[in-house]
C-alpha cells in the first residue's frame, strides 16, 4: 500500500479485514512499527470520529500524531496554480504540504466539496494536489467523494456482528436538513459492492441517483420497504443530488428510518456513520435500540486507521 485514498488502494479486502480484526484482538501488538513515527493529521474541515480516531490508533501503534486545522490554525492556503497571491490567501498548499511532509512519516488529509462544481470535487483536484505535493504516504481522512476510512470501519463492523455466512446490506437515503456531500454513499458503495458475501441493495428517491462509477451495478430499489425486507444490515445516510448536482430534490419524511421500517428487515443490525441529525435521519427509537450499532461503528474508525497505518508503516 502506497497511499489510502479509496477501495482500490486497501488491494486484498479480505486480507486488510482480517488484519484488522487481529490488530483488534491485540491493539498494542505491533507498536515496534509506529515507534519513532510520527502521523500528521490536516483538517480543511470539521470532524469529531476520524480527528480522534486517528490520534488513538496512532497512539495504540506506538506512533506519535500530530493535528492542524488548515486555515483556522495556520495561514491561509492558495490552491491555485500559478496565483499571484496579492490577494487573502498567505501560503500556498505546495510550499504547505511539502513542508508538513518534513514533519511526518504518513499525512492524513480531510477535504470536502464544494459541492457546486462537480468537474473540480469529482476529478478530486484538492486531494490530487496534495497527493502531488506530499513527500510521505497520504491517507484520505474524507475527500470530495471519498470516505475510505469510513467504509473500511463498516466492513469491520459488518463481519464482527453477522450471524450468517452471506448477508444482505442495504444502504438507504435519509431526509436531512442541509445538502449533504456524497462521499460517505459513494464508498460505501464502492467498498460493498465488491464484497463477495455480501449482497448489497441501494435504495433512495427517484433523483438521488449516485456516480456509477461507484455502485457498479449494485441493486438500485426506488421503494425503501421493498429494499428493507429481509435486511441483516441497514446503513442510513443523508446526500445530497449527484446528477442535478449538490441540490436537494425531496427530503420525503416518511423515509426517516422508524421501528416500522426495521420491521422490515431480518432483525437487522442498524448503521450510521454519525453525526446523525436525530428523529430527522433515524428516530431515536431506533438508534438506541439494542439492533444500533452506530457506536460500535465509530470505535471501529479505531481498527481502520490503525490497519491502514501498519499497512503503510510497517
Ligand atoms: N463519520 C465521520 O467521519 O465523523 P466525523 O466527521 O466527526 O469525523
Amino acid at each position: 500500500m502506497k497511499n489510502f485514498t479509496s477501495f482500490a488502494d486497501a488491494g486484498d479486502y479480505q486480507a486488510l479485514l482480517n488484519k484488522a480484526l487481529e490488530i483488534k484482538q491485540n491493539p498494542f501488538g505491533y507498536q515496534h512499527i509506529g515507534r519513532n513515527k510520527t502521523v500528521g493529521l490536516i483538517f480543511f474541515n470539521p470532524s469529531l470520529r476520524t480527528r480522534l480516531s486517528s490520534v488513538k490508533a496512532a497512539y495504540n501503534l506506538g506512533a506519535q500524531a500530530w493535528v492542524l486545522n488548515a486555515g483556522a490554525d495556520s495561514w491561509t492556503l492558495e490552491m491555485a496554480d500559478g496565483a499571484v497571491m496579492n490577494g487573502s490567501t498567505q501560503e500556498h498548499i505546495k510550499d504547505a504540504i511539502a513542508v508538513m511532509s518534513q514533519y511526518c512519516d504518513v499525512l492524513g488529509v480531510r477535504t470536502f466539496p464544494t459541492l457546486t462544481d462537480r468537474d473540480e470535487d469529482y476529478e478530486e483536484r484538492t486531494f490530487n494536489k496534495i497527493l502531488q505535493y506530499a513527500t510521505v504516504p497520504v491517507i484520505s481522512l474524507e475527500s470530495a467523494t471519498r470516505h475510505p476510512l469510513q467504509s473500511f470501519a463498516d466492513l469491520i463492523t459488518v463481519a464482527e456482528f453477522k450471524r450468517t455466512e452471506r448477508v444482505k446490506v442495504v444502504l438507504t437515503w435519509a431526509p436531512h436538513v442541509r445538502a449533504l456531500p456524497q462521499c460517505v454513499p459513494n464508498s460505501f458503495a464502492e467498498w460493498f459492492s465488491e464484497v463477495e458475501w455480501v449482497d448489497f441493495v441501494i435504495t433512495h428517491p427517484e433523483g438521488y441517483e449516485l456516480d456509477e462509477r461507484f455502485t457498479k451495478g449494485a441493486r438500485i430499489e426506488y421503494d425503501q420497504r421493498k429494499a428493507l425486507e429481509g435486511a441483516d444490515f441497514v446503513q442510513a445516510k443523508n446526500w445530497s443530488s449527484f446528477h442535478d448536482y449538490g441540490q436537494v430534490l425531496g427530503n420525503d419524511p416518511a423515509w426517516m428510518l422508524t421501528p416500522a421500517h426495521m420491521a422490515l428487515t431480518n432483525d437487522a443490525k442498524f448503521l450510521h456513520c454519525l453525526p446523525v441529525r436525530r428523529n430527522v435521519e433515524v428516530s431515536d427509537a431506533v438508534l438506541d435500540a439494542p439492533g444500533s450499532l452506530i457506536i460500535e461503528e465509530a470505535g471501529n474508525r479505531v481498527f481502520s486507521m490503525q490497519t491502514v497505518l501498519h499497512e503503510l508503516l510497517k
